[in-house]
């Protein structure tokens, strides 16, 4: 084994260099193709179970292992949330229902690198009230993702997205949070999805880590079933996250898993 390149700040976050900014891209490019891939599959009276079997297939296909299979005793390739289920959602031979929405989580490792994401899908129709939470969701992950810049803080990114959720009457799970990652899984900091402006470590470039921003329609607190991973709204009221992986620049961030066909939102394309 080699030693890890880059640097560590006194916050313990790494910084990684250029050349790793190739490796993060190939792996999130992947986990969002297979997420791509997926959409063709989510619809009513299918199971989570059967789409799991599908992402298990491609992630192998693809030449990568997948990251949550053997992690801490999870035995699925993916987390696969329903309704008020907020993450960590358990595949099972359940069928999903017309209206159901669902968020679908893949972690590969490609060449040691791993690539994070997980995004919104509707089973048929999509409800009013739904929809508002998935538009609101997705548009705070992209603003949590513009305040990605070295000299911001984490803080700030919180901030941006607590703001946008908290106007829109909605709240941001405090319970789950992101995560730095590259050649590891989970590392520091803890990505909140919530907090003040100026607070938190700064931002600098060569950092990797997700922004996954979980909302409820209701209220913000959770809880995880006796199973132990499924983490549910403690009001029963619906809930959404979309994840995306991300490398900070000299002037900004560059997203490591956005969608080749260009199918991150369940509206689009
Ligand atoms: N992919 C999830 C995340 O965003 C972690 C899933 S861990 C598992 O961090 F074991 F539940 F799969
Ligand atoms: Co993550
Ligand atoms: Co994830």
């Amino acid at each position: 084994m080699h030693e890890p390149r880059g640097r560590m700040t006194k916050d313990g976050i790494r910084i990684y260099e250029d050349a790793d900014f190739a490796g993060m891209h190939a792996a999130g490019r992947m986990a969002a193709q297979i997420l791509d891939e997926v959409a063709q599959l989510v619809t009513p009276g299918t199971t989570t179970a059967a789409i799991d079997d599908f992402i298990r297939g491609r992630v192998q296909e693809l030449g990568a292992v997948s990251a949550t299979i053997g992690y801490r005793g999870y035995r699925h390739a993916s987390c696969i949330s329903v309704n008020h289920v907020v993450c960590h959602g358990i595949p099972s031979p359940k069928l999903l229902n017309d209206g159901d929405i669902l968020n679908i989580d893949v972690t590969v490792i490609l060449d040691g690198w791993f690539g994070d994401t997980s995004r919104m899908y509707v089973a048929g129709t999509l409800g009013r009230k739904a929809e508002r939470l998935i538009e609101v969701t997705h548009e705070a992950l992209m603003l949590g993702i513009a305040a990605v810049k070295p000299g911001n803080t984490f803080g700030d990114i919180g901030a941006a997205i607590q703001a946008h959720v908290e106007t829109n009457r909605m709240s941001v799970v405090r319970d789950f949070c992101g995560h730095g990652l590259g050649r590891v899984f989970h590392a520091p900091p803890n990505v909140l999805h919530y907090g003040r402006p100026g607070t938190g470590p700064v931002l600098e470039e060569g950092m990797f880590f997700t922004i996954e921003p979980m909302v409820n329609l209701g209220r913000p607190e959770t809880k995880v079933l006796a199973d132990d991973w499924t983490a549910v709204t403690r009001d029963r009221s619906l809930s959404a996250q979309f994840e995306h992986s991300v490398g900070v620049t000299a002037t900004g961030c560059e997203i490591f898993t956005l969608s080749p066909a260009d199918r991150f939102h369940p509206t689009w394309g």
